[in-house]
């Protein structure tokens, strides 16, 4: 693959910006390293152009955010019409009620809306609101949250290095699906009686698809140990379904957090929930300058508006159906121990062989060889469809995926799987696999 251009900035950031990247997901090691793009220069519809000039179809979507597709004309056009206005002001914009009428529409269980910039920022501000308002200071917690201390003490070391032992203590995790063991939610609450603020979760585990009932009774659990019920839905938001999983298990959460695919890009992140808790923050010091930045607020007007008026959702589980059909017929075919999992909108995907260093061999090819052939798939998935993936997309990314699964298979018969991966170093394990059942 050429590459000539990718490696020279590469040599170039990663002697001024730690890691070469802003996000741990985009690195280098989190793809196949040396053998796939390293900078995207631009993006329109489904598709991107790397830094070296090659046009790919993306499954990465900017790990979420692009829900409609890059460069979606109704939103551009929208953030272009507010930039001639102003980008943020000295009082609140009209914009930030419209756009908050227009998510309490959306989502279920939305009386109020408070707006911040990272997803990560939303909820550590529904901690924030769940502990003011049990007065209690522990939290349960499943899957990824971001980067702030209290989510990265559960990590092990090196990648929780810095963050202050109380932060251990305040913040327990337990395992999804789970209704009895010692590490299930229920354990954990009768552990620590009197003392859960919050459950904070993400609705979805993208390994293991909800047990019948198990969101139901997350929901009863909260509410018997007096609990506030925190859904992370800045993935599953806007994709699951519209109002999220919340709105696809039809389980209401006390608290939701939304960000990534709610305005298609723009940096913009949402606390919401009933009206009883959420109003507690006027009393509270949750402030941000950036919060009613206007340009992101059009953006996510305009999406919210797609979303009410076209089948995106829709559109993103039948495309994502007919892919996980297709992946996973490829690899029976030829006889390749290769799973595509989860919902559709979400598909996750392993190598299943015994010895874990030829499934992350196998994962590094699978990326490489679709990477060659103009696909771009991060490490386990989840595979992002957007809106913009159309029928062209779906047979160029199955006819390219039947020939990297013929390769895996000579690979696998010849012995000489190594000798065809041309990356190099080694491969971060994705963060969402940190979280792992
Ligand atoms: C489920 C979930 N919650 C929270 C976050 C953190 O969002 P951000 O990176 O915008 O802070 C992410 C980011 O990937 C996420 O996937």
């Amino acid at each position: 693959m050429q590459l000539a251009k990718s490696k020279e900035l590469y040599q170039k950031a990663i002697e001024i910006i730690p890691g070469a990247s802003q996000t741990d997901s985009k690195r280098v090691s989190a793809f196949a390293p040396g053998a796939f793009p390293m900078f995207t220069v631009s993006g329109k519809g489904s598709h991107i152009f790397d830094a070296d000039g090659r046009e790919h179809i993306d499954y990465i979507m900017a790990l979420g955010p692009i829900n409609l597709g890059y460069c979606y004309p109704a939103v551009d056009q929208a953030i272009a019409r507010q930039l001639k206005g102003g980008i943020i002001f000295n009082l609140p914009h009209p914009l930030e009620v419209e756009a908050a009428e227009a998510l309490i529409e959306l989502i279920p269980g939305a009386d109020m809306v408070r707006f911040f910039k990272t997803g990560a920022e939303a909820v550590s501000a529904a901690v924030r609101v769940a502990r003011a308002y049990t007065g209690r200071d522990k939290i349960l917690s499943w899957g990824y949250h971001g980067w702030h201390d209290m989510w990265c003490a559960q990590l092990p070391q090196p990648l929780s290095k810095g963050v202050p032992q109380d932060q251990h203590d305040l913040i327990i995790p337990f395992s999804y699906n789970d209704f009895t063991s010692p590490q299930s939610l229920k354990s954990k609450l009768e552990e620590n009686k009197e003392a859960v603020a919050a459950i904070v979760m993400t609705p979805n585990n993208y390994w293991e698809k909800a047990a019948e009932g198990y969101l139901e009774y997350v929901r009863e659990m909260a509410d018997a140990y007096g609990a506030i019920l925190v859904f992370d839905e800045i993935v599953t938001g806007f994709r699951m379904a519209n109002g999220g999983a919340q709105e696809y298990f039809n389980v209401i959460p006390d608290l939701a957090c939304y960000a990534k695919g709610i305005a298609n890009g723009m940096p913009i992140s949402v606390l919401t929930g009933k009206r009883e808790i959420i109003q507690g923050m006027e009393d509270l010091s949750i402030s941000t300058t950036y919060g009613g930045e206007v340009l992101s607020l059009a953006a996510l007007t305009a999406v919210c508006e797609e979303y009410m008026t076209k089948p995106v959702v829709a559109h993103m589980w039948s495309y994502g159906a007919r892919l996980m059909e297709g992946l996973n017929k490829q690899a029976e075919n030829y006889n390749i121990k290769c799973s595509f999992i989860g919902y559709p909108p979400l598909t996750v995907f392993k190598f299943t062989y015994e010895e874990a260093r030829l499934n992350a061999d196998l994962m590094t090819y699978f990326l490489q060889d679709n990477a060659e052939n103009g696909i771009l798939y991060r490490r386990g998935g989840p595979i992002y469809i957007s809106y913009s993936h159309n029928e062209r997309d779906l047979k160029q990314t199955l006819a390219a995926s039947a020939k990297v699964f013929f390769n895996i298979a000579q690979a696998l018969e010849k012995g000489d799987l190594s000798a065809r991966i041309t990356a190099t170093g080694t491969p971060m394990e994705s963060i969402i696999a940190r979280y792992k059942a």
